[in-house]
């Protein structure tokens, strides 16, 4: 068993409640002139009520704390095979750059002459994210994948604007993740759904009938959210560009092939690339992350400003203005400390270390697909990448679902895997162990879902009823869906 037995708790503003009058902070005393709020304030925004704050010693808001933490499962606790998401590992060395003041005390109005170094740091992430895609340029300002697909298909806008036409539809997979079709209509365009083939991949066939001069782009996920990769992808790039349209690859999942193959060859004219999976970052639980676009020589001009350029003394400086850009997407440079992590992971790594990576990703994947495959169903049997995507058909028989899977794994001390996405498989079990678990704990994770597989067979009562060991049990999803209760208020 991996925890400790966990208590109770009320929660800190509860506590209040107490009047102990204990202090966790001491200020010092006040030494300039007492104002009136009202005095600087507007009367409206002045408050006459007390604010209810905890009367707690410092240790004890440290270990309340500390406990709460205890409660949440991390990275740093074990593995974390949630699909489609990439929990690696975050390097500490990561952090330890991050933090350095010259990086983390910045502030984004400074002069570009005092930042120097913030910038070279810029450029020298684009540049190895260009060798690495084998595309023209790369822009770092979105703040996230979805962000990022934004900024490509408002740059393929832009493009086709600049050629006179408009064209109203984007075709999207229905393997696709949702935010692609999400950016298809915030961009302005009619996302249209492509059915897989058999294989789980995009059918030529298919591409052809759908591929009209209404078509402005295709978002295609390389390797897709099966796990598949996009065999045809050339042809598909070439069919594409024939007709008029982009290739808009989501690159999210570039963690599958980083080193091995480059986007720029495959035909691809605008890739995001999440940081925050495949170059490391602490994820999840809604931290910042940055999804940077690499883009074709055709999109090149309409990349967002403000853009960092190295001048012919070798120093950099910022562009603010370019007409023919789509113009800012947010303030300032994008989550610039997400960037210093990415750019110290793949120095880090270097070359071989980023190849060993993807290959060791691979690796997992299939290890898990051969370990589970008997006992688990595979609705798409073609080779695997960087996840394998199973189903709960099997164990539904036994009314066994892959909720209670999901809820199972928690008892074996494992964090479940990303569960009923892509759509297009039911009862979805979707595994992604990433390369940075070491390969006893792949083996203990593949160990655990044989047992709740077995368990299932002979005892389904016990998986439908898990978790038995957390200190919250299975909570009602659609109550705290529909009852959704965020803030606390005193009573
Ligand atoms: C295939 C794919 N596309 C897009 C995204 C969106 O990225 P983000 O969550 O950073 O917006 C993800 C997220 O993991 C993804 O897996």
């Amino acid at each position: 068993m991996r925890r400790r037995a966990l208590r109770e708790e009320p929660l800190i503003f509860e506590r209040n409640q107490l009047r102990t009058l204990r202090q966790g902070v001491l200020l010092p005393s006040l030494d300039v002139a007492d104002i009136e709020p009202t005095a600087v304030l507007p009367p409206d925004l002045v408050r006459d009520d007390v604010p209810l704050w905890p009367d707690l010693g410092e240790l004890e808001v440290v270990q309340h704390f500390h406990r709460l933490s205890q409660l949440n499962y991390a990275v740093d606790e074990g593995l974390y095979p949630l699909g489609s998401c990439t929990m690696k590992y975050n390097p500490r060395i990561n952090e330890r750059t991050a933090r350095l003041t010259g990086f983390a005390d910045l502030h984004p109005l400074q002069p570009d002459d005092q930042v120097q170094g913030a910038l070279a740091l810029m450029w020298e992430l684009e540049e190895a994210l260009k060798t690495l895609t084998g595309m023209a340029g790369v822009t770092l300002q979105p703040a996230a994948g979805a962000h990022g697909e934004l900024a490509g298909i408002l740059m393929i806008r832009r493009a086709l604007e600049e050629r006179g036409e408009r064209r109203e539809v984007v075709l999207v997979p229905d393997s696709a993740h949702g935010t692609n079709p999400a950016t298809a209509a915030f961009a302005g365009y009619r996302a249209v759904e492509m059915p897989s083939g058999p294989e789980g991949t995009v059918g030529l066939d298919t591409l052809d009938r759908m591929m009209t001069d209404e078509v402005a782009a295709i978002m295609l996920t390389v390797p897709n959210t099966l796990g598949v990769f996009e065999h045809r992808i050339v042809q598909i790039a070439e069919l594409v560009h024939r007709r008029g349209g982009y290739l808009y690859m989501d690159g999210a999942n570039l963690n599958a092939f980083v080193g091995r193959a480059l986007p720029g060859r495959m035909g691809a004219d605008a890739m995001h690339i999440n940081l925050h999976k495949t170059f490391s970052t602490p994820h999840g639980g809604g931290g910042p992350g940055a999804g940077p676009v690499a883009v074709s020589e055709a999109l090149l001009p309409h990349l967002p400003v403000p853009r960092v350029e190295r001048t012919d003394d070798g120093r950099f400086r910022m562009l603010w203005d370019d007409p023919s850009s789509i113009g800012a997407l947010r303030g300032y440079f994008g989550n610039f400390l997400v960037l210093v992590r990415a750019l110290t992971y793949i120095r880090a790594m270097g070359a071989d270390g980023l190849r060993a990576m993807s290959d060791v990703a691979v690796l997992y994947a299939n290890l898990v697909r051969h370990r589970l495959r008997k006992a688990y169903h595979l609705k798409f049997d073609a080779p695997s990448l960087h996840e394998v995507v199973f189903d709960d058909n099997r164990q539904a028989v036994r009314d066994v679902h892959n909720t209670d899977i999901a809820k199972r794994l928690l008892d074996y001390g494992f964090h479940p895997p990303t569960m009923s996405f892509p759509l297009i498989v039911h009862g979805a079990l979707m595994i992604e162990p990433t390369e940075s678990a070491p390969p006893e704990e792949v083996e203990a994770f593949c160990d655990a879902m044989l047992s709740i597989a077995r368990e299932a067979e002979e005892n389904p009562e016990l998986v439908k009823t898990a978790p038995h060991t957390t200190p919250v049990r299975r909570v009602d999803e659609v109550r705290a869906a529909r009852q959704l209760k965020t803030r606390w208020t005193p009573d």
